[in-house]
């Protein structure tokens, strides 16, 4: 069923939208966060060349539901010809379409895609515009995800110009493209807010629901999006403060569902939160995890371990999360040897 995201932004609420995130905000994760009050998500960046070049990349790049709506698919592109290709690829499974001008890597900037196109505002409008004259449902969305210039004139001058172009909504990531871990600039975002007549979302830290208001106080924002906030607890939406049992279990049933091959990450991230693991997860190194997870079936043997594999799998588990729980036995050095040990041992089993 067709949503019109336009018409969930009602004046006066805050609409809560989980981020784009590569190899994390996928069908699974999707259907969690909308579990618990997640109004609307994105698909993880897409690369539009390589979706409409290839058809093994749509089938693996983009997988839906029908419960899986409001969906905002993000593609990188440089071309207003192949956006607005992709964006009629998906149109019909969607409900918006976002280009990512935020991603700062390298590798994207290097290809034109991402950040730089900050820079570009006429392509980017050129962009806008080919894929509303592309997409004929005019209540399909068409919108920018956005980092902030040093001078912030610029920024204000691209988002006017997406404007005028037909761009629906536009979500500001409050750091420069060279910022990292910085405070988020939410006076910015304001300023953005104020300069133009589309609904602004904005983005950085929101970590809870009340950081949900206290954005949303400072701003006047017409949403937030969250993306490490919703990794670390896909149930912060809801007004929980910590990730709750249910989730978990909720995920791990998702996850089987889904056949996700790395269901023990997200159980391992989701449960009860010590905060080092959190802020290093989205940095770990996905091929390392997915070496050790490679079975959905290791879940059940995790929950009841009975076989070696699964056995040495659980006490790896274990001593990661260990050191950061049982500080006060002083066992962590130990236990930390001891989580490499098993897992060279799970490896070779
Ligand atoms: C693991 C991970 C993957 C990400 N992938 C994308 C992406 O595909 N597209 C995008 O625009 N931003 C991506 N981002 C950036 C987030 O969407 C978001 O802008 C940034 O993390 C700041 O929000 P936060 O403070 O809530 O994490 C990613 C971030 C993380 C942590």
């Amino acid at each position: 069923m067709d949503s019109n995201i336009m018409d969930m932004f009602e004046k006066g609420k805050v609409v809560k939208i989980c981020a784009p995130m590569v190899r994390y905000s996928k069908l699974a994760f999707r259907s969690l966060v909308r579990k618990y009050d997640c109004d609307v998500c994105f698909t993880p960046m897409i690369i539009a060349a390589d979706f409409m070049r290839s058809s093994k990349a749509r089938d693996s790049e983009f997988t839906t539901n029908r419960a899986d709506r409001p969906l905002v698919v993000q593609f990188a592109a440089n071309d207003p010809q192949t956006l607005a290709e992709a964006a009629s690829a998906v149109a019909p499974f969607s409900d918006g379409v976002d280009l990512n001008c935020g991603c700062p890597q390298r590798w994207a900037t290097a290809e034109g895609y991402g950040a730089c196109l900050i820079n570009e505002p006429e392509l980017v409008r050129d962009m806008i515009r080919q894929v509303r004259s592309r997409v004929e449902n005019p209540k399909y969305s068409v919108s920018i995800k956005i980092r902030i210039h040093k001078d912030l004139r610029r920024t204000v001058d691209l988002c006017q110009k997406a404007e005028m172009a037909g761009v629906s909504w536009v979500t500001v990531h409050g750091r420069t493209a060279e910022e990292r871990h910085q405070p988020v600039h939410y006076d910015a975002i304001k300023t953005i807010k104020d300069s133009v007549s589309i609904p602004v979302i904005a983005n950085g830290d929101v970590k809870s629901l009340k950081d949900v208001e206290s954005t949303y106080l400072h701003t006047r924002v017409d949403g937030v999006m969250a993306a490490r906030g919703l990794l670390a607890n896909p149930a912060m939406f809801a007004g929980y403060e910590n990730t709750p049992l249910e989730c978990v279990w909720d995920w791990v049933d998702i996850a089987l569902e889904h056949d996700v091959n790395n269901t023990q990450t997200y159980v391992v991230y989701c449960w009860k939160f010590p905060k080092p693991l959190s802020v290093l997860w989205p940095y770990l190194n996905h091929h390392v995890w997915t070496a050790c997870i490679h079975s959905t079936t290791i879940t059940a043997n995790l929950l009841r371990p009975t076989g070696m594999y699964p056995g040495c799998f659980s006490i790896f588990v274990f001593c990661l999360i260990s050191p950061l729980e049982v500080n006060k036995t002083h066992l962590h050095v130990p236990l930390w040897v001891g989580s490499w040990l098993a897992t060279l041992l799970a490896l070779t089993t």
